[in-house]
């Protein structure tokens, strides 16, 4: 079995404590992909350290020529796509098709980031003063601290690392420990695109190693996607400290379909949306509120289908829908299941772990549908995380759009209507970062601004041109060629 290192200070290194942890395949967990190193905070200090070292000669390097790493690592994760992809379904689950789109995702990243090392714009303005000039640019912060979820292995880090080393920062990157193997290989990838090793760090190992990157007070900036719960604890360790800090957290994102729509195209849309990668998104459906006039016909139409999804091996030819992640995500989904079933929701579809010879070694988990689920109810509130949807009647539009404000989380909705004024009342009514109108409330494209309002994230956004922004440090200079002291606010009032 391949015994997998930590990338420090230039070189792959084993972790201090010496001990390691297994990266299990979850179709089938008698499939050990490797042993990974088990780090803690002497490592992470250690990779800190080298990262300030990286910084000092990497933020003087011009950010065109930052850029044009970045282009060839495009180019590099093009060649490898498929192999990567085999690689990332294998230690996370979802089908190769969703994998590929993984890796799609971070090709797509890799090209704007690329190109946005001839952009990172600055504002040049009059200044209120003769011979004088006022400008604006961007500075890079320092060690970002960069701490990824399991769900998007390749994607998730990219979106991060990618815009923090155009802009000129160090990374100190920690993967989630279900899918090291990913982020193992995203590293070699940007040391062959000729990355200065010491730019980026890889340590890889639990959720105190995350926490050692926050508290480290030599990292300036922190980007994390993950649970609420935990970005509310590296917010709490970061303000405190007065760091940057970029969070991407839960959602509990619902598809409205009202009685006008298409159902058909709203069917296709409410499959993916809440099955895709098993439902394990941060932008997955798992709530659909279905308007009175067709919502029997829907779940009807609904059930039939998505009691047809082929659950297996996403290695597999056929396969629709993959394992959980790990066991514990499936202890997670059945502790919802036995909450929904004590509210009172009707359990129309699924419910239980799935068997059968291909299953009983991963962690299967039936596509599951609750309906009858009332507004407010925890199934409706919280987010699962896994195949699980909740269906709640309303009886119009207005009706449809408080249900979906009315959670503490604000990443997608998607609303199904063919009227148009409907639909631009759902843009400018729905409290989320994303809205999708006719179209499922995942699929983000990595091109534009991606995150949430509310308990979701803290104000920032990732992709697109807005994560430059967090990324780099607005700076400002003023040249006075007149010769003689000007006053600003002064002299010429
Ligand atoms: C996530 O689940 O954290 O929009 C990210 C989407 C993907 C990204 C999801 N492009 O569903």
């Amino acid at each position: 079995m391949t015994t997998f290192q930590n990338f420090i200070g230039g070189r792959w290194v084993g972790p201090a404590s010496g001990q390691h942890f297994e990266n299990l395949n979850p179709a089938d967990t008698r499939d050990v992909i490797g042993r990974f190193p088990l780090s803690g905070a002497e490592d992470v200090a250690t990779a800190v350290a080298s990262a300030k070292r990286g910084f000092d000669a990497w933020r003087r390097t011009p950010a065109p020529a930052r850029g044009d790493v970045l282009r060839r690592v495009g180019d590099l994760l093009t060649a490898r796509k498929e192999e990567i992809a085999d690689l990332m379904t294998r230690e996370m689950g979802k089908p190769l098709a969703e994998t590929r789109g993984d890796v799609q995702e971070g090709i797509d990243t890799a090209f704007y980031a690329a190109s946005e090392g001839r952009r990172l714009f600055g504002h040049t303005v009059p200044s209120e003063l003769r011979n004088k000039w006022a400008m604006s640019f961007r500075r890079p912060i320092g060690v970002a601290g960069i701490i990824t979820p399991f769900n998007f292995p390749l994607a998730i880090p990219t979106w991060k690392m990618f815009p923090a080393l155009v802009c000129g920062n160090a990374c100190v990157f920690k993967p989630a420990s279900d899918v090291p193997h990913t982020g193992h290989v995203l590293v070699e990838v940007l040391l062959e695109a000729g990355l200065p090793p010491e730019v980026i760090n890889l340590v890889h190992g639990r959720g105190d190693v995350g926490a050692a990157i926050v508290a480290h007070p030599d990292v300036a900036l922190v980007s994390f996607t993950g649970s609420t719960e935990t970005g509310s604890r590296i917010g709490e360790t970061c303000g405190r400290m007065h760091k940057r800090l970029s969070l991407e957290m839960g959602g509990k994102n619902a598809m409205i379909v009202l009685d006008d729509a298409d159902l058909d195209l709203a069917l296709d849309g409410v499959l993916w949306g809440a099955f895709g990668t098993t439902g394990q998104r941060c932008t997955a459906t798992s709530r659909l509120i279905a308007q009175d006039g067709i919502h029997d016909e829907f779940v009807a139409m609904l059930g039939k289908r998505a009691g047809k999804l082929v659950l297996g091996d996403g290695r597999k030819q056929g396969t629709d829908v993959g394992p959980l992640v790990n066991a514990g995500a499936r202890e997670n989904v059945e502790r919802y299941i036995a909450i929904g079933t004590q509210e009172g929701d009707v359990l129309s579809l699924g419910g239980k772990p799935a068997k059968g010879a291909a299953l009983d070694h991963g962690f299967f988990f039936q596509p599951t549908i609750f309906t009858g689920v009332a507004a407010g109810s925890r199934l409706e509130q919280e987010e699962i995380f896994g195949p699980v949807l909740s269906v709640t009647r309303v009886k119009d539009a207005d009706e449809a759009f408080r249900v979906n404000n009315d959670v503490a989380y604000g990443l997608s909705s998607s609303v199904y209507t063919r009227d148009v004024n409907v639909a631009f009342r759902a843009l400018t009514e729905l409290d989320n970062g994303i809205t999708y109108i006719n179209a499922p409330t995942i699929g983000a494209e990595a091109h534009l601004p991606f995150g949430g309002v509310k308990q979701t994230g803290n104000g920032h956004r990732e992709g697109g041109w807005e994560v430059y922004h967090f990324f780099s440090e607005t700076k400002v200079g003023y040249v006075d060629f007149s010769g003689h002291l000007q006053r600003a606010q002064i002299d010429n009032y």
